[in-house]
């Protein structure tokens, strides 16, 4: 009993000691010497991290990236997108495509005639492919550049209006592909004929980024069928470049094309690349969207 009262009192006297005026064994005019201490040593290192990141952040604009180092190639995305770039239904079975068509639907919103009707934010750039649609101003001005209409109806039966399930229904899917936003970024077009697919030689190729899928697996060869592109030129028409920006360019939609497999063969995986061709795109071994995609599609009945 009375080592643990000792104890207790031992403990208290620690908290505060009235003899010597100490609160855990130190005096208020330490403790506050402490405490000055502590807010002048973390003062100071707080000044010290916010004047080097003011000084960083006075070197940059908020108009054009400072540090570019990815101005080239983009990467090629698609919707929908889905776990393991695989997409797998039963068209006799709506439940089975709902959430593509439902991501399709949702992606192609953006793109909705409506919402480009203002003449002060949206203008039209011609619907054949033309050159660069080049926007720019004194350095320094900061007014908001117009970006190019892109109507939703040039995607033909993948545009949602003749056919809401986008070619679900019918075991003939979509896919809209887009290139990703790069800032200043002009893609140009092919050079040269050795550097495309042989499908593309012939075709009109002015002022434009085509695309081109084909089967990845030797054994899927013959199997895909019916290839059909919409957009402008079926391909990334050059007018909608360059982007000058999220603040300059707030309002800018990128071109799209749809891509649609009219004639997949039925109950069997397979695996398709779709790839952009371009003199300044190329691929990486790294990056699996860099340029091009591959997604494997699977259609029962
Ligand atoms: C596809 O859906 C139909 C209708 O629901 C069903 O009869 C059929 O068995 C399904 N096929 C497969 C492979 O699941
Ligand atoms: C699927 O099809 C059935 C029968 O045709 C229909 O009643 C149902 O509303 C459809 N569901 C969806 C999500 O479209
Ligand atoms: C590619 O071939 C087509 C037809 O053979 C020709 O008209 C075109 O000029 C060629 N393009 C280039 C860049 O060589
Ligand atoms: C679809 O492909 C099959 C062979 O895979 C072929 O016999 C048929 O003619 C094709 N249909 C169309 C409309 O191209």
């Amino acid at each position: 009993m009375s080592a643990n009262k000792e104890s207790d009192g031992g403990w208290k006297n620690f908290l505060w000691n009235s003899e010597k005026k100490e609160f855990l064994g130190r005096t208020g005019c330490s403790w506050f010497k402490i405490l000055l201490f502590y807010v002048i040593f973390y003062g100071c290192l707080a000044g010290i991290f916010i004047g080097t990141i003011q000084a960083m952040l006075l070197t940059l604009s908020n108009y054009k990236p400072t540090y570019q180092d990815r101005v080239a190639p983009p990467g090629l995305s698609h919707t929908p997108l889905s776990d393991k770039s695989e997409i797998a239904f039963n068209m006799s079975d709506n439940s089975t495509y709902k959430k593509y068509v439902e991501s399709v639907k949702k992606f192609l919103g953006q793109y909705a005639d409506d919402l480009q009707k203002d003449s002060m934010k949206y203008e039209d750039c011609g619907d054949t492919p033309q050159t660069y649609k080049e926007r720019s101003l004194p350095e320094g001005d900061t007014t908001r550049r117009k970006a190019c209409r892109f109507h939703r109806s040039w995607l033909g039966s993948c545009s949602g209006d003749s056919d809401p399930t986008y070619g679900f229904k019918g075991g003939k899917p979509c896919l809209i592909v887009k290139l990703n936003r790069i800032v200043n970024f002009r893609p140009r077009s092919p050079s040269n004929n050795e550097s495309i697919p042989e499908a593309l030689i012939g075709k009109s190729l002015a002022n434009l980024i085509p695309i081109h899928c084909k089967n990845k697996r030797q054994e899927d060869e013959g199997k895909i069928g019916e290839i059909k592109y919409f957009g402008l030129g079926e391909g990334f028409p050059l007018q909608y470049y360059p982007y000058y920006g999220k603040l300059l360019h707030p309002d800018y939609l990128q071109p799209l094309v749809a891509i649609q497999f009219t004639n997949l063969t039925m109950n069997q995986d397979m695996r398709i690349e779709c790839k952009v061709y371009g003199a300044n795109i190329d691929y990486s071994e790294k990056d699996r969207y860099q340029g091009r995609f591959d997604v494997k599609i699977t259609i029962t009945s």
